[in-house]
């Protein structure tokens, strides 16, 4: 029986003490005595952390809302570090046995914060040591673990191959384990489907502590970790995916225009072709207002990946999309993995291994973000309503992805992602602001909530859905900690339609203890064990450190020449 060095113990507690209080003190002594007595000697090592400073440097490193002065959520009892499955195991069972919830942390870019935030005593368990990836050219498949980033994970492939690539989304510093399990789309989403699309097997730790894979863990399970939230059902280690065909030269193209009445014509004759375009091609449209001192007005952003060479693509522009009078200077052609590192704001010329910094996201703001899918055409007259809404924020997007091609192809209860045939695009509205504090958080997620209920009338209906991955609390939340299947669905049928029912039913599967015994599905508890989400009230003052850098390219650059000036 390991026991702690004194000295170690004392500077733990002492920090502890001047932030939580007495009880939480007694639960992470005890969860801390469970670790070190039935699992391992934990205390000495990196493989379990907790200081204060920790935790506020986790929360102030991450990518996405932080509420780091959230008095909804409590502070962490623990943040364990993992290096291989038995820790992740202890890390499970001490928790369940104390009575704490867990939070699974990959890349932490959750839009509501919800990888490190709980309302009731809890542990995070970062899977930032677990980061391997092994690539099998030959089988064109690969192995990575959740704690990798999609930068990582494209840098790696591209390091073993030129004609492969991976179909998932488009910032490098997003985490593989948030991001597959809550779908994940990117420029090759026409062609190749979502990451989760393209999954073939896991291994996944369960509430009980047990390592499974596909195999193991029945098909059930595999479905619903792909796209139905990775949190509610386990801790995912590692995913094995199948890699995509990429040809060895793609084209690239990022047409701005200032938004006018003709700009809107094409904009809105946007809606008309890109799903309809041949799979090879992806154009999306980003509406973006930056409020600046040079009075740049609202903008639209042509922004496309084409899976083909500039001969081919003009005269397929000059037959599908004539509107937005492509010239061949506007493209430019480049490998697969320069058209990432392009999509992700990096300057021309950027070596690949820029996308293993941590250094992506080089500006900070707090944002609110919510999504809808469009199921047909939006009346000009809309936008011209949005590009106004606009001029009242500083700093605003409007993302338009394209589906249609595979995504068509796929049926909806394939994985429990279920926005498919019929939807033409994804939106995603995004407001970000510079200073923290609740006013000014009020005051824009309020603008943002009058924009989504102006386009109410324009998108999907019944349920109005939404894409997990842009998790939006506004959607709804588990209202107590015995909240049943019905009161669920209120969220959980705008982010999965008929998914949802499949979903519950293997969450009561493989976490039986928060089910009763011979309850219907409709009565039974939904997400009331260990390993839960979903619990966070949606009224915090965010913070958020991130950039979507590809959407404010210019700033990113700028930002990036300054570093670097001053480095
Ligand atoms: C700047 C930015 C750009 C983005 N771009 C895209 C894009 O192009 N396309 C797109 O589809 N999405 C995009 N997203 C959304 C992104 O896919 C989601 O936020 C995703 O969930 C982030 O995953 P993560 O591991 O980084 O986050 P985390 O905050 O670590 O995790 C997110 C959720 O998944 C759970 N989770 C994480 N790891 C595990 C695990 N190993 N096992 C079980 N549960 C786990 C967490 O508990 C949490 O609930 C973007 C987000 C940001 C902030
Ligand atoms: C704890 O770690 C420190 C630094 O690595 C080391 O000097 C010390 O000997 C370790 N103590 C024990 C009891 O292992
Ligand atoms: C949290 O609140 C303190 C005190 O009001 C303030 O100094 C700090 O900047 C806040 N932190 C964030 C991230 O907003
Ligand atoms: C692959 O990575 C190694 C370092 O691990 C590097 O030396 C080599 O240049 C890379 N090759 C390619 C094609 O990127
Ligand atoms: C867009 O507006 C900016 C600022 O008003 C102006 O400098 C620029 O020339 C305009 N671009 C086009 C294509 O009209
Ligand atoms: C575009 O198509 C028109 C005819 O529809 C043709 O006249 C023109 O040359 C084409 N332009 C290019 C760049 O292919
Ligand atoms: C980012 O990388 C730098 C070194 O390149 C390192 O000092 C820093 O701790 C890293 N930050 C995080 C959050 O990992
Ligand atoms: C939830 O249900 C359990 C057992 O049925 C009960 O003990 C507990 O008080 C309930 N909690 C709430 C918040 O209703």
């Amino acid at each position: 029986m390991a026991h702690p060095p004194l000295l170690v113990t004392y500077v733990l507690w002492a920090a502890i003490a001047t932030t939580i209080c007495i009880d939480a003190i007694g639960t992470h002594n005890k969860f801390f005595s469970c670790m070190n007595d039935n699992f391992l000697p934990f205390v000495n090592t990196s493989k379990y952390v907790y200081t204060p400073s920790a935790y506020a440097s986790l929360v102030s490193t991450q990518h996405n809302p932080r509420c780091s002065n959230s008095t909804e959520s409590q502070k962490p009892i623990g943040i364990v570090t993992p290096e291989n499955t038995a820790q992740i195991r202890a890390a499970i069972l001490c928790s369940r046995e104390h009575g704490l919830q867990v939070r699974v942390r990959s890349g932490g870019h959750d839009y509501e914060g919800l990888s490190y935030l709980c309302k009731t005593s809890f542990i995070i368990i970062d899977m930032r040591n677990l980061r391997s990836i092994t690539i099998d050219i030959n089988h064109e498949t690969a192995w990575v673990q959740s704690g990798a980033t999609l930068g990582e994970l494209y840098y790696h492939i591209a390091n073993k191959s030129q004609i492969h690539g991976f179909p998932a989304g488009i910032c490098p510093s997003v985490g593989v384990g948030g991001h597959f399990s809550g779908g994940g789309f990117g420029a090759m989403v026409r062609k190749y489907g979502l990451a989760a699309d393209n999954i073939i097997d896991a291994y996944l730790i369960d509430a009980k502590g047990r390592l499974v894979n596909r195999e193991t863990m029945g098909e059930d399970l595999f479905w619903a970790i792909r796209g139905g939230g990775g949190a509610s059902f386990g801790v995912i280690v590692s995913w094995k995916i199948k890699l995509v065909r990429v040809p060895p030269k793609v084209t690239v193209f990022n047409v701005h225009k200032n938004m006018s009445q003709q700009i809107t014509k094409i904009v809105h004759r946007w809606q008309h072709v890109a799903h309809r375009v041949q799979n090879e091609l992806f154009i999306r449209v980003v509406i973006q207002y930056i409020r600046d001192d040079k009075n740049t007005p609202v903008q639209a952003l042509f922004n496309s990946l084409f899976l083909g060479e500039l001969k081919d693509l003009i005269p397929l522009m000059n037959k599908s999309f004539p509107e937005l009078g492509l010239q061949p200077e506007d493209c430019i052609e480049m490998s697969w993995i320069e058209s990432v590192l392009y999509f992700a704001g990096f300057p021309r010329g950027e070596p690949a291994e820029a996308l293993l910094g941590n250094e992506t996201d080089p500006y900070v703001s707090y944002f609110k973000a919510k999504s809808d899918f469009v199921t047909k055409p939006i009346p000009k007259h809309v936008f011209e309503g949005i590009r106004k809404k606009f001029l009242r924020q500083k700093l605003v997007f409007l993302i338009m992805d394209p589906y249609g091609g595979q995504m068509s192809e796929i049926p909806e209860s394939h994985i429990p992602f279920p926005h498919r045939d019929g939807n033409l695009y994804n939106v995603q509205y995004l407001v970000k602001w510079e200073k923290n504090g609740v006013r000014a958080s009020t005051e824009h997620i309020h603008w943002l909530r009058s924009l989504y209920r102006y386009m109410e009338p324009y998108v999907s209906k019944n349920p109005r859905s939404a894409y997990l991955n842009y998790r939006d609390l506004d959607l709804g939340t588990n209202p107590h900690a015995n909240t049943t299947y019905s009161e669920a669905r209120v969220w959980g049928e705008k982010y999965f339609k008929g998914n949802f029912k499949r979903l519950a039913h293997v969450k009561r599967n493989v976490d039986p203890k928060g089910i009763e015994k011979g309850k219907s599905v409709k009565e039974m508890k939904l997400f009331s064990i260990h390993l839960i989400l979903d619990r966070v009230d949606p009224s915090f003052s965010f913070r958020n450190a991130q950039m979507h850098a590809n959407m404010a390219r210019t700033q990113a650059e700028q930002a990036r020449k300054n570093t670097r000036t001053s480095s």
